[in-house]
């Protein structure tokens, strides 16, 4: 099997990261491979904010605990940086532009030795005015929601090995 495909199956989510910082070039290249993702017409609409100051990640998980009424809602799991990934309120093709941008950046993350998880709780929520001043706050444009976000940092996933459940069809 070659390194790409070893990659692909090596990676597994991790919810629980060390208290560890991501380099800053580290960073710089799971950003980029987000960049070379596809995207319908190959628009790339999106923008990745990266968020690693400890202040800003307290005050998103803050908004979250509050709307979501949750106040054991965690950091992201202790996530060094989270990668929010935003694209225009109107865009049709949002969800799926912005899934290949995550798994491409998780695949990244996951061939330079960093821990990654999906976080899905900005999806609902990203318009409540309480999680959107953070958001704004962020540089987010107002007119951009968030479909998925990738917190990223060093730990070992729980899970190494999974039982692969989807259905393959193939007609030759
Ligand atoms: C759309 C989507 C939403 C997800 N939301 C979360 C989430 O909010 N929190 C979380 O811990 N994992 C989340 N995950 C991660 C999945 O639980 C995980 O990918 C799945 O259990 C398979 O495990 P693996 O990633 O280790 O292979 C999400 C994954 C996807 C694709």
């Amino acid at each position: 099997m070659n390194d790409v495909l070893q990659n692909i199956r090596a990676r597994r989510s991790v919810r629980a990261f060390e208290d560890k910082a991501i380099p800053e070039e580290t960073m710089q290249e799971i950003l980029d491979a987000g960049l070379w993702a596809p995207s319908a017409m190959n628009r790339q609409l999106w923008q990745f904010t990266a968020v690693s100051n400890k202040e800003k990640l307290t005050a998103l998980q803050n908004a979250l605990k509050a709307i979501l009424d949750r106040p054991d809602y965690g950091r992201f799991y202790n996530a060094d940086t989270l990668v929010l990934v935003s694209v225009p309120r109107d865009y049709e093709h949002g969800i799926a532009d912005s899934a290949c941008a995550l798994e491409n950046m998780f695949l990244a993350a996951a061939s330079l030795g960093v821990g990654s998880v999906w976080i899905n709780q900005f999806k609902n929520n990203c318009d409540d005015a309480r999680l959107r001043t953070v958001l704004s706050d962020c540089g987010i444009p107002a007119d951009h929601v968030i479909w998925g976000a990738a917190a990223l940092g060093y730990g070992k996933p729980q899970n190494a090995t999974r039982e692969n459940k989807g259905k393959v069809v193939y007609i030759r």
